[in-house]
């Protein structure tokens, strides 16, 4: 089971970025609780970050026929991005969406996500810990799928 992991613009600054609401861990430490979640889980993961919509559109692109699940913090992204949402609806690869704060309970502009509409499943406000529950599903996903194949 091969999952990408994907975090959108802003992310790069965890641990500078408004801590009341991102905390102070920084990019670096999320990165080490993801290779250990993946560890533990049993998962392989690549993880990568872009301040560039097209970029991350790209690499949705370049995931199918390669990755079985893709978790995807499209951060500001989320509220705007129609490119990210027809990028994750093109490959079909089963995506779960993450945040670290809940979008729901901040400003009205934050209450839309157009990636969320091509996602199995959206995790927010748990912090890091939102990463290893989207893993977590896609692998059990993947597991039930495989099972009704066979
Ligand atoms: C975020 C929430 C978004 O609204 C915001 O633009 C981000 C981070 C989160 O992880 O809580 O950059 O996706």
């Amino acid at each position: 089971m091969r999952i990408l992991v994907l975090n959108g613009p802003n992310l790069n600054m965890l641990g500078v970025r408004e801590p009341a609401i991102y905390g102070r861990q920084s990019y670096p430490d999320l990165e080490r609780y993801i290779c250990t979640a993946a560890r533990e889980l049993g998962v392989e993961y690549d993880m990568r970050q872009s301040n560039y919509e097209g970029e991350l559109v790209s690499w949705i692109q370049e995931a199918y026929g390669i990755y079985d699940g893709i978790v995807i913090n499209p951060a500001a992204y989320t509220h705007t991005s129609i490119a990210i949402l027809d990028a994750l609806k093109s490959v079909c690869i089963p995506a779960v969406e993450v945040h670290l704060s809940d979008p729901m309970q901040r400003e009205e502009f934050r209450r839309i996500s157009f990636p969320g509409m091509a996602c199995c499943k959206t995790v927010a406000g748990k912090g890091f810990d939102g990463y290893r529950e989207a893993m977590a599903f896609l692998m059990m996903r993947n597991i039930e799928m495989r099972m009704k194949q066979q």
